[in-house]
């Protein structure tokens, strides 16, 4: 199965205790990135796994753009970055979404798209779910047809993927 096929990955996530706050696991991919063949891998098995024609691949800042720049060359796709608020000159449009304290926001340009784009969003890991589904909902909002969201780690007991899954995007990771 996926979990299987992705251990080779998995091992080369590092879990560093009580970052950024006591009682959190985080999950590490720095060490991922670093390893040529664990990054080139990891890119190939979420090509493999892209179901239907992709116009743009949505990376969500920071880490997720690095995903969405490797995902799109191969795919022929273009990159829209997802930002947090405030970065982008353009007219903007932006989602706003809760966190453990307080709200964040994201942005895109509000001209990035035509509607009916076909758009594959794109992560290094879900959580909450929370920054992933208020990115589903600024495409939505600006007209895009997501067909997609992939991450490389999703959290299971967060339940952020099966979230989404339920407001019914089709949304798979190569690592649990
Ligand atoms: C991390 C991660 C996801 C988000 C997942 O980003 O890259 O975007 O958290 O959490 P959630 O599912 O609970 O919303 P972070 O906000 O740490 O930003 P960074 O990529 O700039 O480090
Ligand atoms: N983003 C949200 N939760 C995270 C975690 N546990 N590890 C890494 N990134 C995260």
């Amino acid at each position: 199965d996926t979990q299987e096929r992705n251990a080779d990955l998995k091992a080369l996530i590092r879990t560093i205790p009580d970052f950024p706050k006591p009682g959190i696991q985080f999950r590490d991919i720095t060490t991922l990135l670093l390893d040529p063949t664990g990054w080139a891998t990891a890119i190939e098995r979420m090509v493999a796994a892209v179901s239907g024609p992709v116009d743009l691949v949505a990376g969500i800042e920071a880490r997720g753009f690095l995903f969405a720049a490797a995902l799109a060359a191969p795919l022929k796709a273009g990159v829209l970055l997802i930002r947090k608020d405030g970065k982008l000159p353009g007219a903007t449009i932006a989602e706003d979404y809760a966190l453990e304290y307080g709200t964040d926001r994201i942005a895109i340009h509000a001209d990035a798209f035509a509607p009916g784009a076909r758009v594959l969003l794109v992560d290094d890991l879900i959580a909450t779910g929370g920054t992933a589904r208020a990115a589903v909902r600024l495409l939505a909002k600006a007209g895009a047809v997501v067909t997609q969201a992939q991450f490389l780690v999703d959290l299971p007991d967060l339940g952020g993927a099966g979230a989404l899954r339920a407001d019914g995007i089709d949304a798979t990771a190569l690592i649990d």
